[in-house]
């Protein structure tokens, strides 16, 4: 059990961020990841198609034989993870619960901001896991959907970024938050750009890190890591691989050569 490797999955390259947090802290971990390319965003579409489509992906992995499945997707975090956790037949975890545990931690004020998708705001998932932790008194929500394509396109410090940015957030600034969620796997690539425009005063917060360190707790609570050796990466995805390797690159920060290629008809 302890050898077998973690599952994880997105829509697309965002999950990467996961990725790369679980490497950093976990080095002896194997991970396999898949990332519905094809199919990709998840954020415009409606709770059902998600739904299904987070069942498909993860029914691909459980297929690998993984010893924990890891939602990196904050859009499928928030509507399919019950119908998940009946379906799998191990842990699994989302990247809701940890961004939010975070934030409550990290906000002096209680007033916290977060920005997602469409389909993550609406599901209003944050805003309740933030409104149960004591510590956060008033929640300010932001659909920020043009956000994904920028950083697909790479345009980390580009101004048009910059100004839609700006736009997003001068709501939330304008509330009082101490505190932002990047309640979407894509944005910890914007992480340098908003602490510039926001300043040293609204702390970030990244789900990607705190999810790694949820990882980690679970296989500790499971008695499940791995002996240490240098755990082992897999990449799948079911669109064409050259523009996840291409993207991959960027958000792991070094080049992924082995990506292969599923059908979404073979995913089940
Ligand atoms: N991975 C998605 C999320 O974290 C963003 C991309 C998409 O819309 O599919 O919500």
């Amino acid at each position: 059990m302890n050898s077998l490797k973690i599952g994880i999955f997105d829509s697309g390259v965002g999950g990467l961020t996961v990725v790369r947090a679980v490497n950093l802290l976990l080095p002896g971990e194997s991970v396999v990841y898949f990332g519905d390319t094809a199919r990709l965003p998840y954020g415009s579409k409606s709770p059902e198609t998600v739904i299904r489509f987070a069942m498909e992906d993860a029914d691909f992995l459980l297929g690998k034989g993984i010893k924990l499945l890891v939602v990196a997707c904050n859009t499928a975090s928030s509507v399919s993870l019950p119908a998940l956790r009946e379906f799998a037949d191990v842990p699994v975890i989302g990247v809701i619960e940890p961004g939010a545990k975070t934030a409550a931690d990290v906000t002096r004020n209680g007033v916290v901001g977060v920005i997602g998708t469409l389909g993550t705001i609406s599901s209003g998932a944050y805003q309740k896991a933030l409104k149960s932790c004591g510590s956060v008194n008033r929640v300010v929500a932001q659909p920020s959907p043009l956000l994904v394509p920028l950083v697909e396109e790479g345009w980390l410090e580009h101004r048009i970024t910059e100004m839609v940015l700006r736009e997003y957030t001068a709501p939330l600034v304008s509330e009082g938050i101490d505190t932002l969620v990047l309640g979407c796997t894509h944005y910890p690539l914007l992480k340098d750009a908003l602490s510039r425009i926001l300043g040293p005063g609204i702390s970030l917060v990244d789900s990607a890190e705190s999810t790694a360190e949820e990882v980690a707790a679970i296989l500790d609570a499971h008695d499940m890591r791995s002996d240490p050796v240098c755990g082992e990466n897999s990449f799948y995805v079911s669109d064409i691989p050259l523009k996840f390797q291409e993207i991959a690159q960027r958000f792991l920060g070094r080049a992924v050569p082995l990506v292969t290629h599923v059908e979404v008809g073979d995913l089940r």
